[in-house]
């Protein structure tokens, strides 16, 4: 297996909005998608569609929507064999606004991701071990979190750490142990406590984080670009210019994208410019998962536009 994604699905309920309504106000919204996310499960398809053998550990609901978020992680391939449903619980759903801008506002009520706790890893033991990188994010509870980093540690297999929803409860000596810590810049702000306004600002923040022992912290700053940090170097890469629809989604597309080129190649930086094309052309189309490219996609749209230019 090439990657291990613990973490959540949700149960993405998108209501394309003009406007949101005030307080006592209803509106009419132009049109509504019912879709498959979660942030977990969105990295996990991202890589999968990619051509990555995936395992995903997580938990569902024992409602209408669960089964179909286990075939829909099997229509990409993704191996469920722990991905299982938790009786009398609900599956995880998120209410998503996007406005004509194309940004978003999410909720997420947890549901049966809440269950997803340090046992299952215990269950997974034999096949985790055979995974060349685990990936993990915040919707799942942080004590599995800590067990999961604890156990790449143990085994010397690579953890990328997405920390969204960014938890200011989020344990620094964890997030140490961590091979690649990957948050957006709200979330940068949100965990360092700096501001984040101008790339400058993007810098100290990620290098406050660089001096506390992260070893690579890759930021996405969306329509700004990429900043990776390690303790040597600080490099920004360009974004892709496009017409943004839904931006939904995105930034778990460069996640596993990431991962995927990562996993194959090690080369940092070239899985940073290929994700970087994977999330650009996920914006171009509603939804989440469903937005994500295929890998002609994705190499037919870099090679007629070359990968984006790094700066110092
Ligand atoms: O990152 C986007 C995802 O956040 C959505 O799919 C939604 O389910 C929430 O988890």
């Amino acid at each position: 297996m090439d990657i291990a994604v613990i973490g959540s699905n949700m149960v993405d309920l998108i209501t394309y909005i003009d406007k949101m309504p005030k307080e006592g106000e209803t509106l009419e919204a132009p049109s509504f998608e019912l879709g498959c996310g979660g942030k977990g499960a969105n990295q996990a398809v991202a890589a999968g569609k990619l051509g990555s053998k995936v395992m995903m550990l997580t938990k569902v609901g024992d409602d209408i929507f669960g089964g179909n978020t286990i075939q829909n992680l099997e229509s990409f391939g993704i191996d469920t064999t722990f991905a299982c449903k938790v009786p009398g619980t609900p599956s995880g759903v998120a209410p998503i606004f996007v406005d004509p801008q194309s940004k978003n506002r999410i909720l997420i009520v947890k549901g049966a991701n809440q269950h997803l706790l340090p046992a299952e890893i215990d269950k997974a033991e034999m096949q985790l071990k055979k995974c060349s990188v685990i990936v993990l994010q915040l919707e799942i509870p942080l004590e599995t979190i800590y067990y999961a980093i604890d156990f790449g540690v143990k085994h010397q297999i690579p953890v990328i750490l997405n920390p969204a929803p960014a938890s200011k409860e989020l344990d620094f000596d964890y997030v140490c142990k961590c091979d690649f810590f990957m948050p957006n810049e709200s979330e940068l702000e949100i965990l360092t406590g700096m501001p984040v306004e101008t790339e400058e600002q993007v810098r100290k923040a990620a290098s406050y984080l660089i001096e506390k022992g992260v070893k690579n912290v890759i930021v996405t700053m969306g329509s700004r670009g990429v900043l990776w940090a390690t303790k040597d170097n600080a490099q920004r890469i360009d974004a892709y210019r496009v017409d943004a629809i839904d931006t939904t989604g995105a930034g778990d597309a460069f996640i596993g994208c990431f991962t995927h080129y990562y996993v194959q190649t090690k080369d940092i930086l070239h899985s940073i410019q290929m994700a970087t094309g994977f999330a650009a052309l996920s914006v171009t189309k509603r939804g989440t998962q469903i937005s994500y490219p295929t890998k002609d996609e994705l190499t037919q749209f870099v090679t007629e536009k070359g990968l984006r230019a790094v700066s110092q």
